[in-house]
């Protein structure tokens, strides 16, 4: 089966606005995405279509190439589609305007990237706070800096406040990236290969923060991954290949988020 070829099971409570029904907090109506390039056109992502419900953990697993951190930036609104429409929350992203889409952005999403882009000057606390900052926002007022402290500690970087980040391991830097990803409690965390710099023992605490926040804070997770260890903490899988949605495979929550269902799977499909 493929996921363009057959509905999800369920996949009707997929749809927007149903009367009394979830509505998905994130969806991709067959989006493509082209890039122009001299003499030729590459086709990034295929026909995607998919919704998440809120507070699902879903994976992005691929190879390189496949098109996953193009439909991870289109999915989260800062790349906007060649074709199709994306939903945040009912709202299709291509028909906001500029200061609307930086709003849904601010207050809705979070991102972590593979390369933990920190500002080097700022210490802990300042990078954590930039989301603030950057929104015109007093980071030491009472409520946010109450806010900034609860989510250092969530990432178990207490004592290390005043570090900047060449004075902090690899996997540190990452829980910091992590944080501030967190910190306006987006509805919706985005992460790309997060883990992807890091150690095994090191990317497992990156994975636990984002478990955590789904599961004790009910933030949607979609992280992108071309680890089954690492995707094996979702409660769905997309499998991409070639800028398509190859396979869906359903892992549903499991606290062990032992790797064996899925690489079975993907066994299975010859992958
Ligand atoms: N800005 C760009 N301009 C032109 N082509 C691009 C651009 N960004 C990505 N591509 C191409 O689009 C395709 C998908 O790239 P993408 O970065 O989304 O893959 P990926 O699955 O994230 O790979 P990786 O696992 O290596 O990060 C690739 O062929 C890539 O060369
Ligand atoms: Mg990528």
């Amino acid at each position: 089966m493929t996921a363009q070829q057959t509905p999800a099971p369920g996949a009707d409570a997929h749809t927007a606005s149903r009367p009394g029904g979830l509505q998905p907090i994130l969806e991709a109506r067959a989006v493509t995405k082209h890039y122009a390039m001299p003499g030729e056109t590459v086709d990034a992502v295929r026909g995607v279509s998919f919704a998440v419900m809120p507070g699902e953990f879903v994976a992005l697993m691929g190879p390189s190439g496949s098109g996953k951190s193009t439909l991870l930036q289109v999915l989260g609104g800062l790349d906007q589609p060649s074709e199709g429409e994306v939903f945040i929350e009912g709202e299709p992203i291509s028909r906001l305007n500029d200061s609307q889409a930086t709003k849904l952005r601010r207050d809705r999403t979070g991102f972590v990237f593979q390369s933990f882009n920190l500002v080097p000057l700022l210490d802990v606390t300042e990078n954590v706070a930039l989301p603030f900052t950057i929104a015109g926002q007093d980071p030491k007022s009472a409520e946010l800096s109450a806010r900034i402290k609860e989510v250092i500690a969530s990432v178990e970087l207490t004592g290390k406040e005043r570090h900047k980040p060449d004075q902090l391991s690899a996997g540190e830097q990452q829980r910091v990236a992590v944080a501030r990803a967190m910190v306006t409690r987006p509805a919706l965390l985005f992460a790309d290969e997060p883990t992807g710099n890091l150690d095994f023992t090191t990317g497992l605490d990156i994975l636990n923060a984002l478990w955590r926040a789904c599961v004790d804070r009910g933030q949607t997770v979609v992280l992108v991954t071309h680890d089954a260890k690492a995707a094996a903490y979702a409660d769905r899988v997309f499998v991409i290949e070639d800028g398509r949605v190859l396979d869906e495979i359903y892992l549903g929550r499991r606290e062990d988020h032992a790797a064996a269902p899925l690489i079975g799977r993907l066994a299975q499909l010859g992958l």
